[in-house]
């Protein structure tokens, strides 16, 4: 096996979510809690990520469906830390290197902290190494009792601690890097003789000077990457971090964030140089957008890719589609799942796609529903135009070939096919297929009655 691999905490229900979702699942930066834990045990280098599971363990397991580095252990009661990482001692048999303790509440711990820490763990031939900081409050947290040089003695939890403990202001993070062999030995002689009966996981820190065996603590820069999520004033506060990480990341790659504070990009966005990204706009589902696009205020970007040039206009709605270079969309315009832009597409307001390719340079600039189409080059679409794709059991097509004129307020009853440099009447619904370089009307002929208005005065 390799050097290095992770345990996660992760059984705990979290009674201050006050939710019926479990803790960890829930949402940040567009992945649950505890995926940014794994994530981080990841970049240092873990071939192995042991999550300990509890409640809702099917839906941490469902996550991580597939993923050939995650293993689980389940604990099914919570009788705390130390009893945790015994659970998922069997995981890890036969491992040597070094285990990282991760929290699956702890989601802000950067893997550059992380590996400070093991090339300090290393360096010190510590056999364990705690994450610290130094809190002015540190109510709640276990306190950090030091002999000398950083070595640490041993961890005394709050509730536990004498009133001279208590005011140590060096609290443990819950983050720790371990050798295996120390670990998985240490966790078998851990007892729960204390305020809360729990197995406290701490208690492998006066094991280790016990026995001579260096431990020492490492302090973490930014207090904010131990931040424990318990409530969800705290998960704001994350997702608060986790922005400003991903909008500066972005930033320093070339994209304007003109209000960075009211832009909320998710996880796994790329978008390219020059791009500029107004306030209130939400990227999110991996979406991809190119260079030299412009996003402005309040559109609402999901699972997308968009080419170079784009302008995506203020209030649009666009979810799971695909547009290529210099395409125009908006403003309140809504692409749905499966729309299709090719090059220079323009779609102005009120525009709602759905499964719908459109052709280089075609246009629908009003007012328009195009359902379950496919539509060519050089298209222009009327406003008002709706394809009737919908019989109240199944879906129908409607192709609309190039070079086609569709007139304002036409209906398409699909499956219909209207052929390329045709033109359909203003106010037309077509029933049947159009042949190509046709006019095709259908129109109740206009009647004008002469005076009929003021006949009706008399
Ligand atoms: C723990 C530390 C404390 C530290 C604090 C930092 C112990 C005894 N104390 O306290 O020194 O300052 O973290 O946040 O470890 N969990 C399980 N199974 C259990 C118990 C807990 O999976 O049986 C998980 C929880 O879901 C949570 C994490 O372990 O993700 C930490 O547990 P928690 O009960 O919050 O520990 P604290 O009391 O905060
Ligand atoms: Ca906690």
């Amino acid at each position: 096996m390799a050097e290095i691999a992770a345990v996660i905490l992760a059984a705990g229900k979290g009674t201050r979510m006050k939710s019926e979702l479990v803790k960890v699942m829930h949402p940040l930066g567009g992945e649950p809690m505890v995926a940014w834990p794994v994530q981080a045990a990841r970049a240092v280098g873990a071939v192995q990520s042991v999550l300990v599971i509890g409640h809702q363990s099917d839906k941490v397991r469902d996550y991580f469906a597939g993923a050939a580095d995650i293993s689980f252990a389940v604990q099914d009661e919570q009788l705390g830390t130390g009893h945790a990482v015994a659970c998922a001692s069997q995981a890890l048999q036969g491992f040597s290197g070094q285990v990282f303790i991760l929290c699956g509440d702890v989601p802000l711990i950067k893997s550059e902290t992380l590996q400070a820490m093991l090339a300090y763990h290393k360096s010190r031939g510590s056999v364990l190494t705690v994450l610290t900081t130094h809190l002015e409050t540190p109510y709640g947290y276990g306190r950090v009792v030091k002999r000398e040089a950083g070595r640490v003695l041993r961890i005394v939890e709050e509730k536990d601690a004498s009133d001279e403990e208590r005011s140590i202001t060096e609290v443990n993070a819950g983050i720790y890097c371990v050798d295996a062999p120390f670990l998985f030995d240490a966790v078998t002689t851990i007892a729960n003789d204390n305020a809360q009966g729990e197995y406290y996981l701490t208690d492998i820190v006066k094991t280790a000077a016990d026995r001579g065996l260096i431990c020492v603590s490492f302090m973490a820069r930014e207090p904010a990457e131990v931040m424990g999520v318990n409530d969800r004033v705290q998960l704001a506060t994350a997702g608060r971090v986790l922005r400003q990480r991903i909008n500066e990341a972005l930033m320093l790659g070339g994209v304007t964030i003109i209000d960075p504070a009211t832009t909320y990009i998710e996880q796994g966005v790329t978008v390219g140089r020059d791009t500029v990204i107004s306030p209130n706009v939400h990227l999110g589902g991996r979406t991809a957008i190119g260079a030299n696009c412009t996003i402005e205020p309040g559109a609402v970007i999901s699972g997308c890719t968009i080419g170079n040039g784009v302008t995506i206009k203020a209030g649009s709605v666009l979810t799971d589609a695909l547009l290529h270079d210099e395409v125009s969309v908006g403003p309140m315009a809504h692409l749905r799942p499966g729309t299709e832009l090719k090059a220079h597409v323009k779609i102005g307001n009120f525009v709602e796609t759905k499964k719908t390719v459109m052709g280089e340079g075609s246009k629908a600039s009003h007012l328009t529903y195009l359902g379950d189409a496919t539509i060519g080059r050089e298209v222009n679409i009327g406003c008002g135009t709706i394809t009737c794709n919908y019989d109240g059991v199944n879906k129908h097509r409607t192709v609309i070939e190039d070079g086609v004129f569709v007139g304002s307020d036409v209906q398409l009853v699909a499956p219909v096919t209207v052929g390329r440099n045709s033109l359909i009447a203003a106010g037309t619904t077509v029933t049947k297929d159009v042949p190509a370089d046709a006019l095709a009307i259908a129109r109740t002929p206009q009647v004008n009655k002469e005076g009929w208005k003021l006949k009706k005065r008399d």
